[in-house]
């Protein structure tokens, strides 16, 4: 499924929480939208899930425009979509067999198609030998499989997830993560992932949009947006990345001082010695304090972490030079 928005707006009192925002989300894909706390990120998903209306503007999935719904026409649509949150919303009164039954009930699936198809799905989120657990037995990462599986019960086009790995350590969030990939995967859904992680951007989306103060910053795929980030937004998400994820993270620091810069590059950029080149022609010095290999997605970045000195002009007519060599150059101080 789809999903056009067009000139969305949504207003509370004189705060534009969510200002002009067009964006095509693609069909079976992973599309992450990310922004600092109150950038509009919670909002704009109310309204691309009809849960709200917006003041102005269109939302459409495929050729079908949706939020001008009747009220009927609204909970078929609704039953077509998934959603996990950050605090899970599990019912403690029902065990968590029960939680993943309880949107077919109100479907008004048979008893048998429900007790069947909970058990495929717990099997699914890996927690087949749980389906009698009372929900306070379980861990986050725990909780989160059953939120996963209650979404996808009705088979769902879209699946919603709003900071769904937020409360959960970098462990389980990579595992919840891995998961939804093989899920949409399996089940070809249109995934929202709405984050305010670089990390889970990195680890789960294909592509990915940035907000901030309730507009759209910039929009690309993945590997787009990390090699060559354009706004200053999204340099600072990225800033903060380099050491979130030992796994795929192997950079290596062998100085305690972090190094002014630092540099990206992708695999097979170039094979001018452009480093030692810069040295001679502007008379500056790069002090290397740490490099390694990022992996996003499925493709590796250089990092090199360093400082450049020189006379003040040299290093800017450097680092310009660096990046017309298509190579990022993030400033960490
Ligand atoms: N129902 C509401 N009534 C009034 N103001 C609201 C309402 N919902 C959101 N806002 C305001 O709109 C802005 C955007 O909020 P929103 O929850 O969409 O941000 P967010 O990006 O999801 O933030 P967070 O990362 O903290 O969840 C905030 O300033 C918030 O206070
Ligand atoms: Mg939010």
């Amino acid at each position: 499924m789809q999903i056009t928005l067009k000139n969305l707006n949504r207003n509370y009192g004189t705060l534009h929480a969510v200002s002009g925002i067009s964006l095509d989300i693609p069909s079976n894909k992973i599309f992450g939208i990310i922004g600092r706390s109150g950038a509009g990120k919670s909002t704009l998903v109310r309204l691309v899930s009809l849960l709200e209306k917006p003041d102005s503007g269109e939302v459409w999935y495929d050729d079908q425009r949706v939020d001008n719904l009747s009220e009927k026409e609204l909970i078929l649509q609704r039953r077509r979509l998934g959603m996990i949150f950050q605090n899970f919303n599990l019912f403690s009164s029902r065990n968590a067999g029960e939680n993943v039954a309880y949107p077919m009930e109100i479907c008004g699936k048979d008893k048998e198609t429900i007790s069947k198809r909970v058990k495929e799905l717990l099997e699914l989120v890996e927690l087949g030998d749980r389906i009698d657990a009372p929900i306070s037995t379980l861990s986050g990462g725990q909780k989160q499989r059953v939120a996963i599986a209650r979404a996808l019960a009705c088979e769902p086009d879209i699946l919603f997830c709003d900071e769904a790995t937020s409360a959960l350590d970098p462990q389980t969030t990579r595992a919840i993560l891995k998961l939804i990939r093989e899920i949409q995967k399996k089940m070809n859904l249109t995934v929202v992932m709405i984050t305010h992680q670089m990390e889970v951007v990195r680890d789960s989306c294909d592509y990915v949009t940035v907000l901030s103060e309730g507009s759209v910053v910039e929009t690309g795929t993945v590997k787009e947006i990390f090699s060559k980030p354009k706004s200053e937004v999204t340099k600072d998400f990225l800033a903060h990345l380099t050491t979130a994820d030992q796994d795929k993270d192997s950079t290596v620091h062998w100085s305690k001082v972090p190094g002014r810069y630092t540099l990206r590059f992708a695999a097979g950029n170039t094979d001018t010695p452009i480093i030692s080149r810069l040295t001679k022609e502007f008379d500056v010095e790069f002090n290397i304090r740490g490099g390694g290999v990022q992996k996003v997605g499925e493709d590796e970045y250089g990092t090199l972490i360093c400082d450049i000195t020189g006379e003040d002009e040299a290093v800017k007519k450097t680092i310009s030079k660096l990046k017309r060599h298509k190579i990022t150059v993030e400033e960490t101080l």
